[in-house]
């Protein structure tokens, strides 16, 4: 039977207002932070894209916008501990300054080892700009430079976050009913 998508849902943490409120803000500092016309936003995908999108609607300085791919989740609800590289950058980005734009940063594995990845690759600089944290902080030792929310530990989907490749198109970020999962 067909379902509502929106019944998975216990609580609303992160509505779409406050998302373009969020967007607006850091988009307006990471345009001023920039003194160059040569930043490179990188997006993780798939859960980065809305986010993305909204973000650099926001910025008015010259960005080019390319993807990453790590999978880390593998389906499940919990990190499964090891992140893969799946779809690596096409473009050379030797000299240059990279913004990485993440829909959450949790352990910071995945975040860890694209910064890495991409100073290895002769980036000059790698920031990181993330939609949500989560209150218990990363498990690794990355700096994160933009937040829009710091949000409770619980699995949450939406606005690009899914659970086993659904609930992604939610306009807003919710907490995903245990049920789902099999939890309490
Ligand atoms: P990490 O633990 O920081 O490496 O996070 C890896 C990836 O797991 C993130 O980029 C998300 O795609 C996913 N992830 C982490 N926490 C959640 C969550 O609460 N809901 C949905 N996906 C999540
Ligand atoms: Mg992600």
């Amino acid at each position: 039977m067909k379902k509502n998508m929106h019944k998975d849902v216990t609580e609303i943490l992160v509505t779409y207002e406050e998302i373009e409120e969020i967007c607006e803000k850091l988009g307006k500092q990471i345009s001023s932070d920039y003194k160059t016309d040569d930043l490179v936003v990188v997006g993780i995908l798939k859960g980065a894209i809305p986010f993305l999108t909204l973000l650099t609607f926001n910025i008015d300085i010259n960005v080019q916008i390319e993807y990453m791919q790590t999978k880390s989740y593998y389906g499940g609800h919990e990190s499964t501990g090891t992140t893969t590289i799946t779809h690596d950058l096409e473009v050379d980005i030797k000299g240059r300054d990279i913004l990485i734009v993440e829909d959450i940063v949790d352990s910071g594995r995945s975040l860890k080892l694209v910064k890495e990845h991409l100073y290895n690759k002769g980036a000059k600089s790698v920031k990181v700009c993330a939609l949500v944290t989560k209150e218990k902080g990363t498990e690794e030792d990355v700096v994160i430079d933009y937040v829009g929310k710091v949000i409770p530990n619980k699995f949450i989907i939406g606005f690009g976050l899914d659970y086993q490749e659904k609930y992604r198109n939610l306009k807003y970020i919710g907490v995903l009913d245990p049920k789902v999962y099999g939890g309490k």
